[in-house]
């Protein structure tokens, strides 16, 4: 008998995360699917079939992460595939967020990403296999809202993702950075962000952006940028001398204090 693969999503219930858990499922994964609001987690195990379980657990809290670190530290019922996918954003600017929730934001963005990242790599390095996504953001490539820290939390998760892959890759282990731009989902909504329709070329849809996320996966790549578009910007931001970025993208953003 083959044992099918297990994979753990966070944030599994809404957005990317949702994407990923039907992508997963629908590929033959057995899922662990892991947010904060229990009956929604249900509702999408039961939806997507059977075998799946629910870990409720707030990933910006000690508790939350724990008990995750706990499934993923589970040698006898491995984990093939850690997608660390939960992450927020803040509306505001540094100075008239609140310390609090700057603080909530880098827990869940980075805090829970290295926690969950290095107990999960424990057992893949001992069996030498599994992969890991962690989704960041193009928002990591530059400051494109000025005042905003969200994509300084994004820099770091594809800047950690990177650093971890080089070190595991001859393991047998993967880790990739998945770097969407804008995508249709709640995020913006929770956010508190005003982004209008969500209509046209730079809207991405969660499931295309999923498929090509997996796609990158198994060809190997390190950092996953999916559609053209995104693929051009990024390279504008990544090329672009600094100073000229900058006096370009402060005048266009409203600078924020
Ligand atoms: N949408 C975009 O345009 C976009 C672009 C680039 C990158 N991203 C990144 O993509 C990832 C997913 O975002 P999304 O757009 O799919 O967001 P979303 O639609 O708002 O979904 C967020 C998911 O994360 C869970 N979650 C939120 N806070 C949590 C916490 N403290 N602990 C555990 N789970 C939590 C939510 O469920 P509960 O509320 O029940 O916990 C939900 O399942 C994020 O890392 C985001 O930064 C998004």
């Amino acid at each position: 008998m083959t044992t099918r693969p297990t994979a753990l999503v966070t944030g599994a219930t809404a957005g990317i995360g949702a994407a990923f858990a039907k992508a997963l499922a629908a590929g033959g994964y057995d899922l662990v699917l892991v947010a904060r609001d229990r009956e929604r987690l249900e509702k999408a195990a039961t939806d997507l079939g059977a075998t799946h379980s629910v870990l409720v657990a707030d990933l910006a809290t000690d508790d939350g992460c724990a008990l995750v670190e706990q499934r993923l530290s589970d040698v006898d019922n491995p984990v093939d595939l850690l997608v660390n996918n939960a992450g927020i954003g803040l509306r505001g600017a540094f100075r008239s967020n609140g310390l609090e929730a700057e603080l909530r934001q880098l827990d869940l963005n980075v805090r829970a990403v290295l926690r969950l990242t290095h107990a999960a790599l424990g057992p893949m390095v001992e069996r030498r296999r599994g992969a890991i996504v962690n989704v960041s953001s193009v928002a990591g490539f530059a400051t494109t809202a000025p005042g905003s820290t969200y994509g300084a939390t994004k820099s770091w998760v594809t800047a950690f993702s990177e650093s971890v892959h080089l070190s595991v890759r001859l393991k047998g282990v993967r880790v990739m950075a998945l770097c969407p731009g804008y995508v249709r989902t709640e995020f913006h909504e929770r956010a508190g962000i005003d982004v209008g329709d969500r209509g046209g070329p730079m809207w991405l849809d969660a499931d295309r952006l999923v498929a090509t996320a997996l796609a990158d996966l198994r060809r190997g790549r390190t950092v996953s940028v999916p559609s053209v578009q995104y693929k051009a910007i990024v390279g504008l931001l990544r090329h672009a001398p600094r100073s000229l970025l900058n006096a370009v993208l402060t005048r266009s953003s409203r600078a924020r204090d």
